[in-house]
């Protein structure tokens, strides 16, 4: 016992001082850098105009832009107005116009062991074939169409094909549930939705049509449904709404003029979770965001002609949108997609791919890394990883011991790590390295992108030059969401009002340390941050609230080893507390239903009502205490101090189930 105890002190004590440690470039990376020149954020501050305006100017424009910046009505930005371009024509056209049609865009790997190479030629004919199809279906400019898909080439065609057309994809990321796919068509008013017959979870077929069916009744915006067949499963199709991609292809003319857009024109919309139970629509346009993505991805993971880059998200989260589809495709990356988990059918699957097709860039999240560690390090050390050159983290903070980890174990102690911080309203990456320049600390996102502003500010408004406070960003950047769909008071109220109608309030409490990096901390809203998914307290606790044995509950997020944070809810069944176990089931099947299953509740505590003020006011603070089983001070002043008591003894007790 004593001797275990002295080894954990003792590997927490490696663990603390190796976090002291710091990482500059390696000699040979700064030496080969594309950004290499210190100066860079000196010249980007002192005219972030002309630094931004550097870079739309890589875009193929069909019309160029009058302006670089019109920001005189804050919140609301314009950004290279008067010119039009293609965002498709950006990411295809013009590779393919430039001999590179037989370039690999994607090695694609499905997670049956299927493989397809695409190149940029096929992507532009596909997506040429399928922006004809939704045409041929009534779908144009302006119009919204969902996209509820696995991650299958597929996903990304119909991306690029809304883009030609100018119509307006919003992504349903896959394992959410048909019904929260229902409630973000009828919100943005869908036109059409593709889907697929079914996804792969695990070698299985999990339907996902006939679910859209089920639900999408509600969401009767919907005209057209267009299903990909994935799994061969014979999904129930209406005639006259449903179309099989397939047919459409075959039946689709080969060439599709693009629709010239307005630099300003809607991009997509993506839904993200905020303080309430009622998701937001946040809004891309055009030139900005391919602006803001070609830059972040060009110089953060920087991205040669022989890299082979893999960014392990989905397509269905906006790390997916800006870096497996907008931002390698405008800068014609050559990337790995794969579709499934990362340890089907065996732990070491990624690192099987990433030798297999020689991945030079990785890009993922901490809790994947998380899992990985806990995998145990014979599975990487089973495959040759010595291609790669950089590796990424997004979504949450990183703590050290994996960021050491992934530095010694995937990075073989050679490849710098970029941890980015951005966010889907960021539309790119805000804060992180330049690997060629920045000096890396384990766990800090470091600096400011070049052109991009970022200060700490105090309640009152005061920058804090050193220590903890609410993170903002003080000067517009071209990627910046222009609204949310449909909802523009909640758009300024969200964001703008806090600090006034310049500054951009992020929702994430950070510190700066004397060396001016930034440290994220967590967020300051009802966000709660489970696997690098965003998920809203009110959300959950609406989802719970709507099953009928349910009379009340509160959601918290508590800290976990493996997600980050995971979901504990509290909650007051009608007619009192009794056996619980087939209620939690009843509560975990029913969110899932909601809203996925990434919103089920880790744990469940029952009680006959929840600790409230006198006045009825939940307490949050408190749960907060009692799932992390602290002493708890008076509690004579609460309405009910019994069910404080009732709670701990649940916490205290081992878990059932
Ligand atoms: C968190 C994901 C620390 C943060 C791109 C942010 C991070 C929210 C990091 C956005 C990071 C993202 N370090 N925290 N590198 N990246 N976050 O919209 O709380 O899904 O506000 O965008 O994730 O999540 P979203």
């Amino acid at each position: 016992m004593g001797n275990s105890d002295d080894r954990a002190g003792k590997a927490e004590l490696d663990v603390l001082l190796q976090t002291e440690q710091t990482f500059p470039p390696p000699p040979d990376f700064a030496a080969s850098a594309n950004a290499a020149d210190p100066e860079i954020y000196a010249r980007a501050a002192a005219d972030p105009e002309a630094w931004w305006a550097s870079w739309a100017d890589q875009l193929a424009w069909i019309t160029p832009y009058r302006q670089v910046l019109d920001w005189s009505e804050p919140p609301f930005a314009r950004w290279f107005d008067g010119g039009t371009l293609n965002a498709s024509v950006n990411c295809l056209d013009r590779h393919v116009g430039a001999g590179n049609g037989e370039r690999v865009a994607y090695f694609w790997e499905g997670e049956d062991g299927s493989r397809r190479v695409i190149t940029y030629g096929d992507l532009l004919d596909q997506t040429q074939r399928f922006a004809n199809a939704l045409r041929g279906l009534g779908i144009g400019k302006g119009d919204v169409v969902g996209i509820f898909m696995p991650m299958v080439p597929e996903a990304v065609v119909a991306m690029l094909a809304c883009a030609r057309i100018g119509a307006i994809h919003n992504v349903v990321f896959g394992g959410f549930s048909a019904g929260a796919v229902a409630e973000r068509m009828e919100v943005s008013k869908a036109k059409a939705l593709v889907t697929a017959d079914a996804t792969l979870r695990r070698g299985k077929p999990v339907a996902m049509k006939a679910e859209v069916d089920r639900t999408i009744a509600a969401a009767n915006s919907i005209e057209t449904i267009v299903v990909v067949d994935r799994c061969d499963t014979d999904p129930p199709m209406q005639p006259g709404r449903d179309h099989l991609w397939s047919e459409l292809i075959a039946a689709a003319d080969a060439f599709c003029e693009p629709e010239p857009m307005d630099s300003e024109d809607p991009l997509f919309i993506l839904y993200t979770s905020g303080s309430t139970a009622k998701p937001k629509g946040i809004q891309h346009t055009t030139a900005g965001y391919l602006t803001g993505v070609t830059a972040t991805h060009r110089l953060v993971f920087d991205l040669k002609a022989d890299d082979v880059y893999w960014c392990a998200a989905d397509i269905g989260w906006i790390t997916g949108h800006s870096y497996i589809v907008y931002g390698p495709l405008a800068n014609g990356a050559v990337s790995v997609l794969y579709e499934g988990a990362p340890n089907y059918p065996a732990e070491d699957r990624w690192w099987e791919i990433a030798a297999r097709y020689g991945v030079t860039i990785f890009y993922t999240a901490p809790t994947a890394i998380r899992a990985c560690m806990k995998w145990g390090v014979e599975q990487p050390r089973r495959h040759d990883l010595s291609t790669l050159r950089l590796l990424g983290s997004v979504g949450e903070p990183i703590n050290p011991k994996a960021w050491l980890w992934y530095h010694a174990e995937i990075g073989g102690g050679r490849c710098p790590i970029v941890d980015t911080w951005w966010q889907t309203e960021t539309g790119a990456i805000m804060i992180a390295p330049l690997p060629g320049l920045t000096t890396t600390k384990p766990g800090s996102a470091t600096v400011p992108f070049p052109g991009v502003e970022a200060k700490i500010l105090d309640s009152s408004g005061h920058e804090i030059g050193e220590g903890g406070g609410n993170l903002v960003l003080t000067k517009p950047w071209p990627a910046m969401a222009r609204t949310l769909y449909g909802e523009p008071e909640r758009f300024v109220s969200t964001y703008w009002e806090r600090y006034g109608r310049d500054v951009y309030l992020v929702g994430d409490a950070a510190r700066r340390d004397e060396d001016g990096y930034f440290w994220i901390v967590g967020r300051i809203d009802d966000v709660i941050n489970v696997s690098g998914h965003r998920l809203s307290t009110m959300e959950i606790e609406s989802a719970i609230v709507g099953h009928s044995g349910v009379a009340e509950a509160a959601v918290i997020g508590v800290p976990d080893e493996l997600t980050g944070e995971a979901i504990f809810a509290f909650v007051t069944p009608v007619g009192g507390v009794v056996g619980d176990d087939d209620l939690s089931a009843a509560i975990e099947r029913h969110v899932a239903a909601k809203i996925g299953k990434l919103a089920r509740p880790k744990r469940i505590a029952f009680a006959d009502d929840l600790p409230k003020t006198r006045s009825g006011k939940i307490i949050r603070r408190l749960l907060r205490d009692i799932a992390a089983g602290n002493e708890l001070g008076d509690v004579t002043t609460l309405r009910d101090p019994d069910v404080v008591a009732q709670l701990q003894r649940q916490i205290a007790a081992p878990r059932s189930g």
